[in-house]
């Protein structure tokens, strides 16, 4: 049976404003549920329900998935004194949620962001091993035996090296080197660290890959799309949730 919770909670958490603020706003009138105008802020409503506050849509699903093509520039925090979030480009007042692991302010690409904070945190637990692919432009070529050390690990200063990696070399010219990486650890600037540990310094990465996620081609840096259902079952069996 569908779970049904209490109307000024659910608006509350989705950022409509405090407990108390809303309990207000029910009262005076300016809430609506399936058209009819409720008055009580115990009113139980479940995710079929189309609730309306001050004319805005309340999306009432358990938990929102969105799939962001993160820009350069944005760092992947919830506030930033200094710099742009990522928040600033989904249009979503929801209190809880966060970014699927960070990348860096230079980094574009696939960055998850939710509200569901046990698929969060299975996704970056280092047991499941999940993987992250990025493409990235090296500052000169690399050679082949690259991908040999990369399988095996490298020592990146940590206490032990890095776990089995997946090195493609794309193309390679005389004054720069394209590649897609795969790693299934999330260690701080793992990859431009990888690099560095073979004398090489990357010049630009974006993640095109999370587990069974692709990057959304049709996304341009900044724009996201809720992920599909399908999307969202592949990457829950992943880290073995259904
Ligand atoms: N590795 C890095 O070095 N930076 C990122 O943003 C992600 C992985």
């Amino acid at each position: 049976m569908e779970k049904k919770n209490r109307i000024d909670k659910l608006l509350a958490n989705l950022g409509f404003g405090t407990r108390s603020e809303i309990k207000k706003i029910i009262k005076s009138g300016r809430v609506t549920v399936n058209g009819e105008m409720v008055k009580s802020p115990e009113t139980k409503v479940g995710y079929e329900d189309d609730v309306v506050c001050d004319g805005v849509k309340a999306i009432l699903k358990e938990h929102i998935y969105y799939l962001l093509n993160k820009p350069a520039g944005c760092v992947c925090a919830r506030e930033d004194k200094l710099n742009e979030t990522v928040f600033s480009y989904v249009d979503d007042t929801r209190k809880n949620l966060s970014p699927v692991g960070r990348l860096d302010k230079d980094t574009e690409g696939l960055l998850l962001i939710t509200d569901d904070g046990e698929l969060n945190h299975l996704l970056m637990s280092p047991a499941h091993h999940v993987k992250k692919t990025y493409e990235a432009v090296i500052d000169a070529p690399i050679e082949e035996n690259a991908k040999e050390l990369f399988k095996k690990g490298v020592d990146i200063g940590d206490d032990k090296p890095t776990s089995e990696a997946f090195l493609e070399i794309i193309e390679n010219t005389n004054e720069r080197c394209l590649v897609r990486l795969t790693i299934k650890e999330g260690r701080y600037h793992q990859v431009k660290r990888m690099f560095e540990a073979i004398g090489r310094k990357v010049f630009y990465l974006k993640r095109v890959k999370l587990a069974n996620l692709d990057l959304d081609d049709t996304l341009k840096p900044g724009e996201y799309r809720e992920l599909t259902e399908t999307e969202l079952e592949e990457l829950k069996k992943c880290v073995n949730l259904s």
